[in-house]
């Protein structure tokens, strides 16, 4: 037997020999190729009557380990288990365990059924669902194993982390990196230190031991996850802490591209709800993870030394310093507080008695007036009109408010909204851990509590007390270093006026961070303690966690009325490109066609304010500003074309041209194309014909509704040179069946850019003919402009301008308005003049001044701004950079539209145009994390829609390329 924590290199065998070996032993031939291990040699054999795997375990391994593991996959096979698992098979002899002399020396040869399915091997992201989806699996494979012992399960295997410390130190030498050897060794220093205190309360079980990315097996899903449900290898199995399992299963996630060592909470999560950690458990599986980390950087470079042909052991070396550096880089006094909160555990025992002693604290001031608590959270009105980008607005906004009651104060646990990234991939840390205070200079401050003094070099002075560590930056003349100071004595002067206090009730974090991310802040807002009891007010900002929200929003609001994502971010503030949610992160708006100038415009929501204040009521009355507004928008439009309707969106645009059209030629029937969304209103939606929108809307088309193809050269019924002479052809046909039956048509209505199948240019030459087809049988043609429309498309004002057509009817909404409802019906006098035969027209709002105001207002802005020419210039930009994409990712099929109405077709083959849906789905909430809001359109969901303010610059469109390069390559 050889000592147990020796590493031997893997046995000499090829693929002729293995399958010499499993015929000769186990009777089975077929293909045979090998698997890849890191001490053993492992082949897959294809036969008849299913996959096998052939095992010969290296010189090292003990008989009666292999006689455990043998002994668990029978126990396992004998239970209705949720996950798979390998079940051996015996020999010719019975036996399950053979043997064989390779190399002068006898080894063992095992054969168990093969689990299919795809690992999790490599760097690629792991999303949330199969983060925890491994985290469940260890749980499972743990408690199916709870009743299982054997008595060849002797603890000490290399991997056994029980042993992790003894191993590390063992072969520490092998390191070949000297900063990361004299880092490992203070790391395991630590760590024995913080086993030692839980160790002989932590359970002692045989368990798997290595439920990781490599060892679990799953098929893909719709998206092409693939969702770990298999455990196919159990060469690790022991008798060691239960909680080791966790452990090993969260360090093997950091190894993957996720964006925090955090999110392996997901993992476990999922295994506390199978198998629920003590408290001691959790004190110890940070240390445990980073042992892994260290455990597997040693035994890498070591069977580098020992094997370097060997290419299981040489290549994963970089994955597995990221594991150790990722699990490092987290102290485990904030690991631990972020695991105790996210499975709702009560804080640490040296948090809680901090948290008792601080309500003993007496306030720092003395003084008469209560401070002012001041807002600085994304909801702050002191913010608006990005006052949060200006350099020292935090200091400016709290003296500001300190004028009239002496002091203010900012609040615990606050996003800042003025430390949002507006481009940013990663969160950026705004949550504040202490609070800002500011008084006039000079004013005295007291201590809180009993404590001793101590300077920092960066002007820290800090209060050592009963309730941890407090520090305050920005005060003068305090005592000496080592002075001990008794609560309600002078402990100095402010300096500059604004003091900063955080109480750090785990002085192990010392020195903690002034504010930390969002994902971050259970942790550190445990460990962290409100400061109210300083001040002498309530401090605590609202919680972002705001749940209820949303169970609220269910409660009251049509749930038809959907919202983007399962889970959505609550989103409190728009600024230019971005939209920012409650924890002041920044995300780029590329779905926005509405907010055309930007969010939080502070021209526009003046120009309401002012308005607002002096009139605002109905078209019947006499005002400037709807003349104003009609005149600009005739001028925009070609000269017969001078005569608008007011209304109040895109729906009731639609609805006004389409019943203007039918009165107008005395008709009733309508040509409209497939797979096309023009609104809700009765007569819009009776054009509406997305299934996406409404399933059934091709079954429930009233008799008048006439369909033709949806001119979708890419995936449409034509394709090809020909399309544009084939959709041609079936439109005329359509009218002709039309006269034929008596009911020509009124109007045709369409898009000039296929909006809803994700921007789309129509076949050369479509619109020309089909408007000339329609106009030949006294129809009347209607260019739906409400989302392509209003210089969105950068080359040219009106969508259907490219088409070198003249419509009868535009309707326009959306981005006239800004996001305020106000949309518009712009024809000839004379089709207006016909529509009076009805009857007139009233629109309450429609028109009104604030709406009047608006719209001329975004004109402005449109044009002071140069927002057009930006939609060429940066449209252009990101249609080369979506089409270079094309070259490396073949799940992109089509790059389409123009100017910033962009569509990046997703397919799983480009040859079948197979719609990638749920890939869709998966890279927008993918893109999401990393700071990015793209959603699906289409008729299949499959098109990434990006239509964003027309204010997105260049550095902006190449974030958002750069992430959704990142996603492809990465995965979702
Ligand atoms: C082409 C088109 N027409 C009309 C509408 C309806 O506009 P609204 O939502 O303002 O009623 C939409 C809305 O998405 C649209 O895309």
């Amino acid at each position: 037997m050889t000592h147990s924590l020796e590493i031997s290199p893997r046995p000499k065998v090829d693929v002729e020999h293995a399958a010499k070996l499993a015929h000769d032993l186990f009777a089975i031939a077929g293909t045979i190729s090998e698997l890849s291990s890191h001490q053993d040699r492992n082949f897959r054999i294809v036969t008849q009557t299913g996959d096998v795997v052939l095992k010969i375990a290296n010189k090292s391994w003990r008989l009666g380990a292999l006689q455990a593991q043998n002994s668990s996959l029978l126990y396992l096979s004998e239970q209705v288990n949720e996950f798979t698992a390998p079940v051996p098979i015996p020999g010719v002899n019975g036996e399950y365990i053979q043997t064989a002399v390779i190399d002068g020396d006898e080894l063992f040869v095992r054969l168990i059924t093969y689990i299919d399915g795809e690992t999790l091997t490599g760097e690629r992201y792991l999303a949330p669902i199969v983060r925890a989806d491994l985290g469940r699996l260890a749980g499972q494979a743990a408690k199916a194993l709870e009743g299982f012992d054997h008595e060849g399960l002797t603890p000490g295997g290399q991997w056994d982390l029980m042993h992790g410390v003894a191993f590390v130190r063992q072969y520490l030498d092998s390191v070949t990196e000297p900063e990361r050897r004299k880092l490992i060794d203070q790391q395991v220093q630590q760590i024995e230190a913080i086993l030692a205190n839980v160790e002989d309360s932590l359970r002692i079980r045989a368990i798997h031991n290595d439920v990781t990315d490599d060892n679990t097996v799953g098929i893909p899903d719709t998206a092409h996850r693939i969702r770990p449900n298999g455990i196919i290898d159990f060469g690790d199995f022991t008798r060691s802490w239960l909680v080791g399992d966790i452990a090993m299963t969260a360090a093997s996630i950091l190894r993957h591209a996720v964006d925090h060592p955090f999110a392996t909470m997901d993992a476990i999560r999922a295994y506390h709800h199978e198998v629920p950690l003590t408290d001691d458990d959790v004190t110890a599986l940070w240390p445990l993870i980073v042992l892994r980390g260290a455990v597997l950087v040693v035994a890498g470079d070591h069977q580098a030394l020992l094997d370097p042909d060997n290419a299981a052991a040489v290549e994963p070396l970089e994955g597995e310093r990221r594991i150790f550096d990722r699990a490092e880089s987290i102290p485990f006094g904030l690991a631990e507080a972020v695991i105790r909160a996210t499975l709702g555990l009560p804080s640490s025992a040296t948090v809680a008695k901090a948290r008792e002693e601080l309500t003993h604290a007496t306030t720092l001031l003395e003084t008469p007036n209560p401070a002012c608590v001041v807002d600085l959270s994304v909801e702050s009105d002191a913010l608006d009109d990005g006052r949060f980008t200006e350099p020292g607005i935090i200091n400016t906004i709290l003296a500001e408010r300190s004028v009239a009651t002496g002091t203010a104060v900012s609040r615990f646990a606050e996003p800042y909204l003025s430390r949002t990234l507006p481009i940013s991939e990663i969160e950026p840390a705004t949550i504040a851990l202490g609070v800002h205070l500011s008084a006039a200079a000079g004013t005295s401050i007291r201590a809180p509590l009993d404590g001793e003094i101590s300077h920092r070099t960066n002007g820290r002075v800090v209060l050592t007390t009963a309730a941890g560590l407090i520090y305050l930056d920005g005060l003068s003349d305090a005592p000496a270093d080592g002075t001990h100071i008794t609560a309600a004595s002078p402990i100095g002067t402010l300096s500059t006026g604004t003091l900063w206090v955080q109480v750090l009730a785990e002085p192990n974090l010392d020195p903690a961070p002034a504010f930390c991310t969002p994902t971050e802040a259970i942790g550190w807002c445990d460990v962290s303690l409100d400061p109210s009891a300083l001040i002498g007010v309530s401090l605590r900002a609202p919680s972002t966690q705001r749940s209820e929200l949303l169970d609220r929003r269910d409660r009251s609001f049509a749930r038809l009325q959907e919202h983007y994502y399962d889970e959505p971010m609550q989103i409190e503030r728009g600024w230019r490109t971005h939209l920012i949610d409650t924890n002041a992160r920044s995300y780029l708006d590329m779905v926005n066609n509405v907010a055309v100038v930007g969010h939080g415009h502070p021209r526009l929501a003046d120009a309401v304010n002012k308005q607002m204040r002096k009139l605002n009521t109905n078209s019947r009355f006499h005002y400037g500003a709807i003349v104003e507004f009609t005149e600009r928008l005739t001028e925009l439009t070609p000269p017969e074309l001078d005569t608008v309707f007011l209304v109040n969106s895109g729906s009731e645009a639609v609805d006004l041209a389409l019943h203007i059209a039918q009165i107008a030629t005395d008709r009733m029937d309508l040509i409209a194309v497939r797979e096309a969304y023009h609104g809700w209103t009765l007569l819009s939606d009776a054009v509406t014909t997305s299934l996406y929108d409404n399933p059934k809307a091709l079954e429930t088309r009233p008799d008048w509704i006439h369909l033709v193809a949806a001119p979708n050269p890419y995936r449409g019924e034509f394709r090809g040179d020909t399309a544009a002479g084939d959709y041609i052809a079936e439109f005329n046909n359509t009218v002709d069946s039309m006269c034929a039956q008596g009911t020509p048509p009124a109007a045709f209505i369409c898009e000039p850019v296929f909006g809803n199948a994700g921007g789309v240019l129509l076949p050369e030459g479509y619109l020309a003919a089909t408007y000339e087809a329609v106009r030949r049988v006294g129809g009347l043609c209607i260019a739906d402009e409400v989302q392509v429309g209003y210089g969105r498309l950068g080359h040219h004002w009106w969508a259907y301008q490219m088409h070198d057509v003249q419509p009868d009817i535009i309707t326009v909404a959306k981005a006239m308005g800004n996001g305020q409802p106000l949309g518009a019906v712009i024809t000839t006098r004379a089709i207006a003049e016909a529509f009076g035969d009805q009857g007139n027209f009233f629109s309450s709002a429609g028109g009104s001044p604030v709406s009047c105001v608006v719209g001329s207002t975004v004109l402005d802005i449109i044009k002071d701004e140069g927002l057009q020419h930006n939609a060429a210039t940066v449209g252009d930009h990101l249609i080369a950079r979506c089409s270079a994409l094309m070259n490396n990712y073949p799940l992109i099929g089509a790059v389409h539209g123009m100017g910033l109405y962009l569509g990046v077709e997703l397919v799983v083959d480009r040859e079948t145009r197979e719609p990638a849906t749920a890939q869709c789905a998966a890279i927008c909430d993918r893109l999401r994390e990393l700071g990015v809001i793209v959603q699906p359109t289409g008729e299949r969901a499959n098109v990434l829609k990006m239509k964003p303010p027309m204010t997105l610059t260049l550095a902006e469109a190449d974030f958002y390329v750069d992430q959704l390069e990142r996603v492809l390559r990465d995965g979702w």
